[in-house]
C-alpha cells in the first residue's frame, strides 16, 4: 500500500526528512513516532500528495504520488494533523460536500451511520463553528472514512478525543 525510497524533504536548510525507505502492505497497521518536529506530518503530507519531495521515490496504492496526486486522495482516507471543517457549513451538509466528491451515490445513510458510529447524531445540523474540538475531530475521521478506502492515513490519531466511545450494537458492514 506504501512503497517509500530514500525519500528526503528539506524547507530552505531545514532536513525535515531525511533519506527514508520503508514498505506498508494491506492489512497492517503502522504508526510513525517521534518528538515534536521530527517530520511526522512532513512525511505524510507527502504521502497525501500535498507537498513534493525535495528527491525520492513513493508511490501509495500502486499510485506514483508525484505524477497523480488527485488520484491518490480518492484512494486514500485522510484525517490531517490542522485542517478541521468547514465553520459554515453544517456536520451534514460537510460529509455530503466530502461523498460528491468522493463520487459517492446513495450517501445519506452511510453518513447517518458515521454519525450515529462516533456518537454525534444529535448534532448533525449544527454549524461546524460551534462543534466542540473533539467533535469536529470526530467530523474529520467520518470524512476519511465515508468512502471506505483501504488505506487510511491519520496524522495525530488519538489527539482531541475521547479515550472510550460508548458501547454500542453496531454491525458496521451490515447491508442498512
Ligand atoms: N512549511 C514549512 N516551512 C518550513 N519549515 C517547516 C514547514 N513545515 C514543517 N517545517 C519544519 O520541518 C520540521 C518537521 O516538521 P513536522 O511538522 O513534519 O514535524 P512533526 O514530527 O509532525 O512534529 P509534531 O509532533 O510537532 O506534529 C520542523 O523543524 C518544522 O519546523
Ligand atoms: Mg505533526
Amino acid at each position: 500500500m506504501i512503497e517509500v525510497r530514500n525519500l528526503s524533504k528539506s524547507y530552505g536548510s531545514t532536513k525535515a526528512v531525511n533519506d527514508i525507505s520503508l514498505s506498508i502492505g494491506k492489512g497492517e497497521l503502522f504508526g510513525l513516532l517521534g518528538p515534536n518536529g521530527s517530520g511526522k506530518t512532513t512525511m505524510i503530507k507527502m504521502l497525501t500528495g500535498q507537498i513534493k519531495p525535495t528527491s525520492g521515490y513513493l508511490r501509495v496504492h500502486g499510485v506514483d504520488v508525484l505524477e497523480d496526486p488527485i488520484r491518490v486522495r480518492e484512494l486514500v482516507g485522510v484525517v490531517p494533523e490542522q485542517e478541521t471543517p468547514p465553520s459554515f457549513l453544517t456536520a451534514e451538509e460537510y460529509l455530503y460536500f466530502v461523498a460528491k466528491i468522493q463520487k459517492m451515490e446513495n450517501y445519506e445513510k452511510t453518513c447517518e451511520k458515521w454519525f450515529e458510529f462516533l456518537d454525534f447524531r444529535d448534532q448533525k445540523n449544527s454549524l461546524c463553528k460551534d462543534l466542540s474540538r473533539g467533535t469536529r475531530q470526530k467530523l474529520m475521521f467520518a470524512q476519511a472514512f465515508l468512502h471506505e478506502p483501504e488505506l487510511a492515513i491519520i496524522d495525530e490519531p488519538l489527539i482531541n478525543l475521547d479515550p472510550i466511545l460508548p458501547d454500542r450494537d453496531f454491525a458496521f458492514h451490515k447491508p442498512l
